[in-house]
């Protein structure tokens, strides 16, 4: 069934040496982190961390992609009111915290309008499993010292940019004070993405070192716009086709390298071989797992 061959591989891509953690950093009674990367197979991407096992954009949702042995995962980058950096896909604190209890009085409970201090507070596990009990909302700071503690890799989204003015600059500040800008994590281990294509632009502007996606399915007419300031083109698995990914890696990027494809979210086997059959370059997941079953029987 899986019958991409002989495709670039991601590793010569992506850089081969942030896919595999040396076994000289791994510590003897962790498990190597390693990708799922084989030549012609999609990375792996555990969205939000590994989310169907652990809360959402925490620390245990990252831990727990480690655990199953996946490097690369993905986040969503958001902004609070007095101007902190967190890690939250919605742009309310509603479904994945328990401020409803906390702040009772402040609906509609939206993250710009809460403090960095307000949101410590919040128990970011309970609404997941009890397991999780008192897992935090993390600040990008303390995520990328976690996320480079693990020895893992990030596709790192900023989540409605448009209501955070300047947030691009200061999201490559955050990543260049915790050392993600230098050559070794530009070259193999980030990616910034967004659905905002003038946030990508942005990106691209400031730090034109940086690889980047942006995220949706342009029309195939005008991929060659979106190539000019976009390394990756990352749409959802329904929207594409062998049709539409072939027409992605026609073109370079802004790197002058192959434009790329991550799709998502693919949550069960038969829809990772269908993606990977299309060869795309990578499968943004929050069933780490599944898809790496999926793919190795291919
Ligand atoms: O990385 C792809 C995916 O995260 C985009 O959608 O809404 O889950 O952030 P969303
Ligand atoms: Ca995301």
């Amino acid at each position: 069934m899986y019958t991409r061959a002989a495709a670039t591989t991601v590793a010569a891509l992506m850089g081969a040496g942030a896919l595999v953690l040396p076994t000289t950093h791994a510590a003897a009674d962790t498990p190597t982190v390693s990708s799922t990367a084989k030549p012609g197979r999609p990375l792996v991407v555990s969205h939000r961390g590994a989310s169907a096992y652990a809360p959402e954009n925490t620390f245990a949702a990252i831990d727990k992609a480690r655990e199953l042995g996946f490097t690369w995962v993905e986040n969503d980058v958001q902004r609070t009111k007095d101007g902190e950096l967190v890690i939250m896909h919605d742009d309310t604190l509603k479904r994945t915290t328990n401020v409803e209890q906390v702040f009772p009085g402040r609906a509609p409970w939206k993250v710009a309008d809460f403090t960095a201090a307000e949101i410590r507070k919040l128990d970011a596990g309970s609404w997941f499993s009890p397991k999780y009990a008192g897992q935090r909302v993390p600040t990008l700071k303390q995520y990328m010292n976690r996320v480079s503690r693990n020895r893992q890799s990030l596709v790192f989204e900023f989540k409605k940019p448009e209501i955070y003015p300047g947030i691009e600059k200061q999201g490559l500040r955050v990543l260049r004070e915790t050392g993600w800008l230098d050559k070794a994590h530009v070259s193999g281990k980030l990616v910034i993405q967004s659905f905002s294509a003038d946030s990508v632009k942005t990106v691209h502007k400031l730090r034109p070192d940086v690889k980047t996606g942006f995220l949706g399915t342009p029309a195939a007419a005008d991929l060659a716009d979106y190539a000019t300031f976009s390394d990756q083109i990352n749409a959802t698995h329904t929207s594409i086709s062998a049709k539409y990914v072939k027409a992605i890696h026609a073109l370079k990027g802004p790197h002058k390298k192959r434009l790329e494809i991550f799709t998502w979210t693919v949550n069960d086997g038969p829809n990772a071989v269908r993606a990977a059959d299309f060869g795309v370059d990578g499968i943004i997941t929050n069933a780490p797992d599944v898809v790496r079953k999926a793919l190795r029987k291919g």
